[in-house]
Protein backbone atom coordinates (compact mmCIF):
# COMPACT_ATOMS: atom_id res chain seq x y z
CA UNK A 1 0.00 0.00 0.00
CA UNK A 2 3.01 1.97 0.97
CA UNK A 3 4.82 1.92 -2.16
CA UNK A 4 1.80 2.16 -4.41
CA UNK A 5 0.78 5.28 -2.99
CA UNK A 6 4.20 6.63 -3.05
CA UNK A 7 3.83 5.70 -6.87
CA UNK A 8 0.49 6.92 -7.59
CA UNK A 9 -0.08 9.40 -5.67
CA UNK A 10 2.20 12.88 -7.44
CA UNK A 11 1.71 14.76 -3.68
CA UNK A 12 3.95 12.26 -2.13
CA UNK A 13 6.54 11.95 -4.82
CA UNK A 14 7.56 15.59 -3.77
CA UNK A 15 7.86 14.64 -0.17
CA UNK A 16 11.12 12.64 0.82
CA UNK A 17 10.47 8.99 0.99
CA UNK A 18 11.04 9.27 4.96
CA UNK A 19 8.13 12.01 5.30
CA UNK A 20 5.88 10.05 2.50
CA UNK A 21 6.61 7.12 4.72
CA UNK A 22 5.64 9.41 7.75
CA UNK A 23 2.79 10.54 6.43
CA UNK A 24 1.16 7.61 5.25
CA UNK A 25 1.48 5.86 8.39
CA UNK A 26 -0.65 8.80 10.03
CA UNK A 27 -3.25 8.69 7.20
CA UNK A 28 -6.97 6.64 7.25
CA UNK A 29 -8.10 5.76 3.51
CA UNK A 30 -12.09 6.90 3.27
CA UNK A 31 -14.15 6.43 0.26
CA UNK A 32 -16.92 8.96 -0.78
CA UNK A 33 -19.58 7.80 -3.18
CA UNK A 34 -19.99 10.55 -6.14
CA UNK A 35 -22.00 13.39 -4.87
CA UNK A 36 -21.54 12.97 -1.14
CA UNK A 37 -20.65 15.59 1.03
CA UNK A 38 -17.33 15.70 2.87
CA UNK A 39 -17.92 18.03 5.31
CA UNK A 40 -20.04 21.92 4.76
CA UNK A 41 -19.09 25.12 5.10
CA UNK A 42 -18.66 26.51 8.89
CA UNK A 43 -18.10 23.19 10.16
CA UNK A 44 -15.71 22.56 12.62
CA UNK A 45 -12.39 21.78 11.44
CA UNK A 46 -11.23 18.28 12.58
CA UNK A 47 -9.41 16.55 9.38
CA UNK A 48 -7.02 17.25 7.03
CA UNK A 49 -7.32 15.05 3.76
CA UNK A 50 -5.21 14.51 0.27
CA UNK A 51 -7.12 13.00 -2.92
CA UNK A 52 -6.12 10.15 -3.24
CA UNK A 53 -8.71 9.07 -6.49
CA UNK A 54 -11.56 10.79 -7.82
CA UNK A 55 -12.52 14.38 -7.97
CA UNK A 56 -13.28 17.20 -4.99
CA UNK A 57 -15.47 19.55 -5.59
CA UNK A 58 -14.77 23.07 -3.45
CA UNK A 59 -17.28 25.57 -3.39
CA UNK A 60 -19.88 28.04 -0.86
CA UNK A 61 -23.25 28.76 -1.13
CA UNK A 62 -25.14 31.82 -0.51
CA UNK A 63 -28.89 30.97 0.33
CA UNK A 64 -30.49 28.35 -2.23
CA UNK A 65 -29.76 29.87 -5.41
CA UNK A 66 -26.07 31.14 -5.63
CA UNK A 67 -23.31 29.10 -5.51
CA UNK A 68 -19.55 29.41 -6.46
CA UNK A 69 -17.64 26.43 -6.97
CA UNK A 70 -13.73 27.77 -6.37
CA UNK A 71 -11.85 24.74 -7.07
CA UNK A 72 -11.92 20.93 -8.40
CA UNK A 73 -9.39 19.20 -6.90
CA UNK A 74 -8.10 15.63 -8.02
CA UNK A 75 -5.51 12.82 -7.31
CA UNK A 76 -2.65 14.47 -5.20
CA UNK A 77 -3.98 17.88 -4.06
CA UNK A 78 -4.57 18.61 -0.58
CA UNK A 79 -7.31 20.13 1.36
CA UNK A 80 -9.32 21.32 4.87
CA UNK A 81 -5.78 22.90 6.08
CA UNK A 82 -7.11 26.48 6.22
CA UNK A 83 -9.25 25.82 9.28
CA UNK A 84 -6.56 23.58 11.38
CA UNK A 85 -4.09 26.36 11.02
CA UNK A 86 -6.79 29.10 11.90
CA UNK A 87 -9.87 29.43 10.96
CA UNK A 88 -11.28 27.08 13.31
CA UNK A 89 -14.37 26.75 10.76
CA UNK A 90 -14.58 25.70 7.33
CA UNK A 91 -14.02 27.96 4.76
CA UNK A 92 -16.01 26.51 2.21
CA UNK A 93 -17.66 22.81 1.46
CA UNK A 94 -16.18 19.97 -0.07
CA UNK A 95 -18.00 17.23 -1.90
CA UNK A 96 -17.74 14.08 -3.87
CA UNK A 97 -17.33 15.57 -7.36
CA UNK A 98 -16.51 11.66 -8.24
CA UNK A 99 -16.36 8.32 -6.65
CA UNK A 100 -13.36 9.71 -4.43
CA UNK A 101 -10.85 7.79 -1.83
CA UNK A 102 -9.16 10.24 0.70
CA UNK A 103 -6.35 9.92 2.77
CA UNK A 104 -7.38 11.71 6.24
CA UNK A 105 -5.12 13.12 8.69
CA UNK A 106 -6.86 14.13 11.84
CA UNK A 107 -6.05 17.74 13.35
CA UNK A 108 -3.88 17.00 16.56
CA UNK A 109 -1.58 14.48 13.79
CA UNK A 110 -1.62 16.98 10.97
CA UNK A 111 0.12 20.21 13.54
CA UNK A 112 2.70 17.76 14.35
CA UNK A 113 3.56 16.94 11.09
CA UNK A 114 3.75 20.55 9.91
CA UNK A 115 6.32 21.44 12.93
CA UNK A 116 8.73 18.35 12.61
CA UNK A 117 8.38 17.84 8.30
CA UNK A 118 9.77 20.68 6.85
CA UNK A 119 9.54 19.50 3.00
CA UNK A 120 5.55 19.51 3.59
CA UNK A 121 5.35 22.33 5.21
CA UNK A 122 7.22 24.06 2.05
CA UNK A 123 4.74 22.26 0.08
CA UNK A 124 1.35 23.48 2.25
CA UNK A 125 3.06 26.52 1.12
CA UNK A 126 3.20 26.75 -1.94
CA UNK A 127 -0.38 25.17 -2.50
CA UNK A 128 -1.39 28.37 -0.16
CA UNK A 129 0.49 30.94 -2.41
CA UNK A 130 -1.11 28.92 -5.21
CA UNK A 131 -4.49 29.46 -4.09
CA UNK A 132 -4.31 32.82 -3.50
CA UNK A 133 -2.25 33.60 -6.66
CA UNK A 134 -5.71 32.53 -8.58
CA UNK A 135 -8.27 33.91 -5.84
CA UNK A 136 -6.63 37.31 -7.03
CA UNK A 137 -6.40 37.09 -10.37
CA UNK A 138 -9.94 35.70 -10.28
CA UNK A 139 -10.93 39.10 -8.12
CA UNK A 140 -9.03 40.94 -11.51
CA UNK A 141 -11.00 39.01 -13.37
CA UNK A 142 -14.43 39.63 -11.98
CA UNK A 143 -13.79 43.44 -11.53
CA UNK A 144 -12.19 44.01 -14.76
CA UNK A 145 -13.59 41.43 -17.31
CA UNK A 146 -16.60 41.10 -19.02
CA UNK A 147 -18.32 37.34 -19.37
CA UNK A 148 -17.00 36.35 -22.02
CA UNK A 149 -13.32 36.99 -20.77
CA UNK A 150 -14.27 35.05 -17.43
CA UNK A 151 -15.56 32.09 -19.56
CA UNK A 152 -12.56 31.90 -21.41
CA UNK A 153 -10.10 32.45 -18.34
CA UNK A 154 -12.38 29.58 -16.64
CA UNK A 155 -11.79 27.21 -19.31
CA UNK A 156 -8.19 27.07 -19.27
CA UNK A 157 -8.18 26.82 -15.43
CA UNK A 158 -10.26 24.17 -15.80
CA UNK A 159 -8.09 22.56 -19.02
CA UNK A 160 -5.18 23.44 -16.79
CA UNK A 161 -4.13 19.76 -16.39
CA UNK A 162 -5.25 18.32 -19.93
CA UNK A 163 -2.63 16.75 -22.73
CA UNK A 164 -5.09 16.13 -25.09
CA UNK A 165 -4.98 17.16 -28.62
CA UNK A 166 -7.30 19.00 -28.98
CA UNK A 167 -7.47 19.81 -25.45
CA UNK A 168 -11.10 18.45 -24.05
CA UNK A 169 -12.94 19.70 -20.47
CA UNK A 170 -15.68 17.48 -19.40
CA UNK A 171 -18.48 19.78 -17.82
CA UNK A 172 -22.06 20.87 -17.94
CA UNK A 173 -23.46 24.04 -18.41
CA UNK A 174 -24.72 24.51 -14.49
CA UNK A 175 -21.17 23.49 -13.22
CA UNK A 176 -19.72 25.59 -15.17
CA UNK A 177 -22.17 28.91 -14.10
CA UNK A 178 -21.44 27.63 -10.85
CA UNK A 179 -17.97 27.91 -11.59
CA UNK A 180 -17.93 31.74 -12.39
CA UNK A 181 -20.57 32.50 -9.88
CA UNK A 182 -23.27 33.35 -11.90
CA UNK A 183 -26.55 31.79 -13.61
CA UNK A 184 -26.90 29.41 -16.64
CA UNK A 185 -28.40 32.10 -19.17
CA UNK A 186 -25.04 34.56 -19.52
CA UNK A 187 -23.36 31.21 -19.48
CA UNK A 188 -24.90 29.71 -22.26
CA UNK A 189 -24.66 33.08 -24.38
CA UNK A 190 -20.85 33.46 -23.88
CA UNK A 191 -20.67 29.79 -24.76
CA UNK A 192 -22.53 30.57 -28.15
CA UNK A 193 -20.22 33.52 -28.74
CA UNK A 194 -17.25 31.07 -28.47
CA UNK A 195 -18.71 28.03 -30.38
CA UNK A 196 -19.89 31.07 -33.49
CA UNK A 197 -16.15 32.36 -33.61
CA UNK A 198 -14.51 28.88 -33.96
CA UNK A 199 -12.42 29.60 -30.68
CA UNK A 200 -14.27 26.45 -28.79
CA UNK A 201 -16.93 23.21 -29.54
CA UNK A 202 -19.17 22.35 -26.72
CA UNK A 203 -21.90 19.65 -27.02
CA UNK A 204 -23.93 17.51 -24.30
CA UNK A 205 -21.62 18.55 -21.68
CA UNK A 206 -18.02 18.09 -23.46
CA UNK A 207 -15.99 21.56 -23.92
CA UNK A 208 -13.20 20.98 -26.69
CA UNK A 209 -10.50 24.29 -27.28
CA UNK A 210 -10.26 24.66 -30.91
CA UNK A 211 -8.01 27.79 -30.87
CA UNK A 212 -6.05 28.05 -27.80
CA UNK A 213 -4.13 31.09 -28.63
CA UNK A 214 -7.62 33.17 -29.08
CA UNK A 215 -9.09 32.23 -26.04
CA UNK A 216 -5.84 32.94 -23.80
CA UNK A 217 -6.22 36.67 -25.44
CA UNK A 218 -9.98 36.68 -24.96
CA UNK A 219 -9.03 35.87 -21.36
CA UNK A 220 -6.55 38.58 -20.98
CA UNK A 221 -4.01 35.90 -19.98
CA UNK A 222 0.20 36.59 -21.86
CA UNK A 223 0.90 33.70 -24.44
P1 LIG B 1 -10.85 24.54 5.24
O1 LIG B 1 -11.24 25.95 5.42
O2 LIG B 1 -10.42 23.75 6.38
O3 LIG B 1 -12.08 23.78 4.52
C1 LIG B 1 -12.41 24.14 3.18
C2 LIG B 1 -11.16 23.93 2.35
O4 LIG B 1 -11.30 24.23 1.00
C3 LIG B 1 -10.04 24.87 2.83
O5 LIG B 1 -9.67 24.47 4.12
C4 LIG B 1 -9.05 24.71 1.71
O6 LIG B 1 -8.32 23.52 1.84
C5 LIG B 1 -9.99 24.57 0.52
N1 LIG B 1 -10.15 25.85 -0.21
C6 LIG B 1 -10.70 26.99 0.25
N2 LIG B 1 -10.68 27.94 -0.71
C7 LIG B 1 -10.09 27.38 -1.79
C8 LIG B 1 -9.76 27.84 -3.10
N3 LIG B 1 -10.05 29.09 -3.49
N4 LIG B 1 -9.13 26.99 -3.94
C9 LIG B 1 -8.85 25.72 -3.56
N5 LIG B 1 -9.15 25.22 -2.35
C10 LIG B 1 -9.75 26.04 -1.48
Amino acid sequence: MVERALRQVPFFSGLTPAEARKMLSISAVRRYPAGQLIFAKEDIGDNFFVVKSGRVKIFTSVGPEKKKTFAYLKKGDLFGEMSLLGGKVRSASALAADDSELFVISKKNFRRFILENPDFTLKLLHTLADRLNKANKEIESMLFHNILGRLAGAIIELSKDKHSAPVKVTIDQNELAQYLGTTRVPVCRAINTLKRSGVIDYRRGELMILNGARLRSIAGVAD
